[in-house]
């Protein structure tokens, strides 16, 4: 196993009625700004629970947030914040809204102009707003991690942060949010944290027993609940056992003392930037050609994935290899996920668009062994089309 550090401080406030907590989880005399995306937090009569919990607090507004929330929209709430000297920041949404207020909670004391922030990965972040979040969509676990994407529409950039002054004080979990999420959000989020566990997963083994046995578990929950709570939305140990399994996901514990790889992760934000696609999808369209491509370098693990996630016993090497890679496709596909570009009118015009892009983000060295050139990225690309 490798050396490690882990820290979590978020609390966690999870089950059915629970964002009534509010009132005791903040100060009387906390001043609160409520962001929020478009409109499901109004209908869904989310926004009208969290009014009702902050009583006779002092607090306002700010919606609008969009998926792949907008740096040139957060700066705004960065604005609200200074003028009405808030002090605590509630995110209502999902990974997009909870995305964006950490931002805003690290740009409101920042020194400097905040895109610095993306630039850097945080590094030079010294202090933040406290941040606060009621989640509506299971599949980023940014409810319960340190890190945050902003894409800056005028430059068609999507980059990340990371650091600890975002981490939030506390999320509350309510599976019965589920309830309400159209199914392609449903399916992105069970797509999202299924490949959020293989980045820390599939790569070389370490013997760390416990993380592998975590993660195998995790994705192997996924597998099993993901079609049936397609099926049946309203089900709430479903959803519980959704919204647990994401949050777990990624927030640090599966990770720690283990390589991580992300380079599916860091193509598919050159995919959202260019074309719009869902984080999800652009996720379920590059994994399977990744792992084809490293099925060497990532041999052990894939074997191990083969056997312990999809109880694959029979063949050759490289027939089980093959074997989990196709089960791992058709699980997207059976979420009604396509699995390549063409299936999003991206031909391979765009390939050294795109190529062009991840070099110019510094994107030159991904996956666990820094092997994924952009050359290598182009040819998995060309495979993913
Ligand atoms: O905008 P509204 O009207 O609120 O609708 C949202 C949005 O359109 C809707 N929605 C959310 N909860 C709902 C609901 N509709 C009905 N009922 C509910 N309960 O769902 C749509 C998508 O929401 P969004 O927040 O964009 O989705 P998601 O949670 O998948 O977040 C995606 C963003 O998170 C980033 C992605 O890159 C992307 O920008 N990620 C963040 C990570 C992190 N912080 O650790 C890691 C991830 O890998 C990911 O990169
Ligand atoms: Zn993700």
């Amino acid at each position: 196993m490798l050396n490690f550090d882990y820290y979590n401080p978020t609390h966690i406030v999870f089950g059915k009625g629970r964002i009534a907590q509010l009132d005791t989880l903040l100060s009387k005399d906390a001043r609160v700004l409520v962001l929020y995306g478009g409109s499901s937090a109004q209908k869904t009569g989310t926004l009208d629970e969290v009014r009702k919990a902050l009583g006779d607090r002092t607090y306002f507004e700010f919606g609008g947030i969009e998926p792949n929330p907008s740096y040139e929209t957060l700066m705004k709430a960065v604005e609200q914040v200074k003028q009405e000297k808030v002090d605590f920041l509630l995110a209502v949404g999902g990974g997009s809204v909870i995305d964006g207020t950490k931002f805003v909670a690290a740009a409101v004391p920042y020194e400097g102009e905040p895109w610095e922030i993306l630039e850097t990965d945080g590094k030079k972040i010294k202090e933040a707003l406290p941040v606060g979040t009621v989640l509506t969509l299971p599949a980023t676990g940014s409810e319960m991690n340190r890190n945050s994407v902003v894409t800056r529409k005028s430059i068609k950039s999507k980059r990340g942060f990371h650091n600890d002054h975002v981490f939030p004080v506390f999320s509350i979990l309510d599976p019965t949010k589920v309830y309400t999420l159209p199914p392609r959000q449903l399916a992105n989020g069970v797509v999202d944290s299924f490949i959020h566990i293989t980045e820390q997963y599939l790569t070389y083994p370490v013997d760390g027993m416990v993380q592998d046995e975590f993660a195998e578990g995790l994705l192997r929950t996924l597998i099993k609940i993901g079609p049936e709570l397609l099926k049946d939305q309203k089900n709430y140990d479903l959803a519980a056992n959704f919204m647990w399994t994401a949050t777990l996901a990624l927030n640090g514990l599966i990770g720690a003392g283990v390589p991580q790889d992300w380079a599916t992760h860091m193509i598919g934000h050159e995919l959202t930037a260019a074309f719009g696609i869902d984080h999800g999808r652009t996720l379920a369209i590059i994994l399977p050609s990744l792992l084809q491509n490293q099925r060497e370098a990532k041999k052990g693990k894939l074997l191990q994935y083969a056997k312990n996630v999809w109880h694959i016993d029979q063949g050759s090497d490289d027939e089980r290899i093959d074997a989990a890679i196709e089960k791992t496709r058709h699980f997207f596909e059976l979420l009604g996920i396509p699995t390549h570009l063409k299936d999003y009118d991206v031909g391979e015009e765009s390939i050294d668009m795109l190529v062009k892009e991840l070099e110019a983000h510094g994107m030159s060295q991904l996956g666990e062994h820094k092997a994924i050139t952009p050359e290598v990225s182009r040819a998995i690309l060309l495979a993913s089309l």
